[in-house]
């Protein structure tokens, strides 16, 4: 059938939107109506290839959508399902049979690959094969087919044009902090970087009843905004030292932290604000190859951990409807993050990104 999407032509090229042909889902596929798609600030460092998924091609893994078309094999979708769709992962490696689906051990081809499996594209124009599968999605497109085991359910009632981004940048944040540091109410938390993925790390926190929230960056705008929005302290790392700040403000040191930076002197920044038996998570992406320091001798004694995080390490279908509860009961605002956009405003979507003035661009179809 044909499509419309915005294609991803060449490195560090702005976005074509245009016709596309989209093939039939296959048995363990569904055929997804978009409804809307996030943008991650993923999209935008795989569309100038920091990671080499093949171009041309689609990319966009924060959709939500419509069932219309179901595999012969998918026993848990029926036409007319309202879905977020999350990561590709295989389903049969013992990380994800552990519980652990966004460290399988097949992540970076089912995601990044840029075609099935077994090689072949759901996309393609008339000069050949696009790129598809991008987190198991490509949705930046109208429709899109995807492999069913990342396709998250949702209530019928729910406004899918708000819920892709729970498919990727609000899932990394409030699951790195209620998956992987699972701070204990009372406790203090330093989150570096205040964009979609820190400010939802910030509403985990929030949520988990942590009370000193000290939120870091160099964009004061975005500092005023995390306030608004619940951060009790908040440091401009441009003005003031903010190890050194955040050791002041807790007394000696952050029980937990979060860097979603991905600058590599932002992560020993975020080291060093841990006090004794702190629990540090790196979750923003920096290039394959980037190195980052940490004092092994000054902080040895120190007893820290720091965990890489994939994906806030989410079972997507177990956790996207915890966030969605939360979200009903009032406790994870992360609407307050969001600015649609039509598609083809994707450019500008991705500028208002990059120069900060929108949070989390949202794409509606
Ligand atoms: N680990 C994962 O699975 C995963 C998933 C989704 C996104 N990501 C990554 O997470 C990161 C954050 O995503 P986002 O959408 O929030 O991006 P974003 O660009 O909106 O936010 C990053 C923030 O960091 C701030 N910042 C930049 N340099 C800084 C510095 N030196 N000190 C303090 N703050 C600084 C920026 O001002 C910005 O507010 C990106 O790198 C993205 O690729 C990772
Ligand atoms: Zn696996
Ligand atoms: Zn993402």
């Amino acid at each position: 059938m044909k499509t419309r999407a915005a294609v991803t032509i060449a490195k560090e090229s702005p976005f074509e939107v245009r016709e596309i042909d989209l093939d039939a889902p296959r048995p363990d596929e569904v055929r997804v109506k978009l409804i809307a798609s996030g943008i991650c600030h993923t999209d935008a460092i795989v569309r100038d290839q920091w990671y080499p998924f093949p171009l041309p091609g689609v990319l966009g893994h924060e959709g939500a959508g419509i069932v219309e078309e179901v595999g012969s094999e998918v026993v848990d979708l029926a036409v007319g399902d309202k879905v977020v769709l999350g990561p590709a992962y295989c389903g049969v490696c013992r990380h994800c049979l552990a519980g652990h689906p966004m460290y399988c051990e097949n992540f970076f081809a089912r995601n990044i690959g840029g075609s099935r499996p077994d090689g072949s594209t759901a996309f393609s124009d008339a000069e050949g094969p696009l790129s598809s599968n991008f987190f198991g999605q490509s949705s930046f497109a109208e429709h899109t087919n995807v492999i069913a085991t990342g396709v998250v359910k949702v209530d019928e009632k729910a406004p899918l044009e708000l819920l892709g981004p729970l498919g990727c940048g609000i899932m990394t944040g409030s699951g790195a902090v209620l998956n992987v540091l699972c701070p204990k109410p009372g406790s203090s938390i330093a989150v570096f970087g205040t964009g979609a993925v820190g400010l939802a790390g910030m509403l985990a926190a929030r949520a988990a009843g942590v009370t000193t929230i000290i939120m870091v960056d160099v964009v004061e705008s975005r500092l005023a905004f995390a306030e608004e929005l619940g951060a009790t302290h908040t440091v401009n790392s441009k003005e003031t030292d903010p190890v050194a700040a955040i050791q002041e403000i807790t007394g000696g040191g952050a029980e937990f932290a979060l860097d979603t930076t991905g600058v590599p002197g932002v992560f020993t920044q975020m080291t060093d604000c841990l006090g004794i038996l702190g629990h540090g998570v790196l979750v923003g992406a920096a290039k394959l190859g980037d190195s980052a320091t940490i004092d092994i001798g000054t902080r040895l004694t120190s007893g820290i951990s720091i965990s890489l995080v994939c994906e806030g390490d989410a079972v997507p279908k177990d956790f996207i409807p915890r966030l969605i509860a939360l979200y009903e009961d009032g406790k994870f605002p992360f609407d307050k993050l969001t600015k649609t956009y039509a598609l083809e405003d994707i450019n500008t979507a991705f500028a208002d990104s990059a120069d900060g003035s929108t949070l989390k661009p949202i794409i509606v179809y």
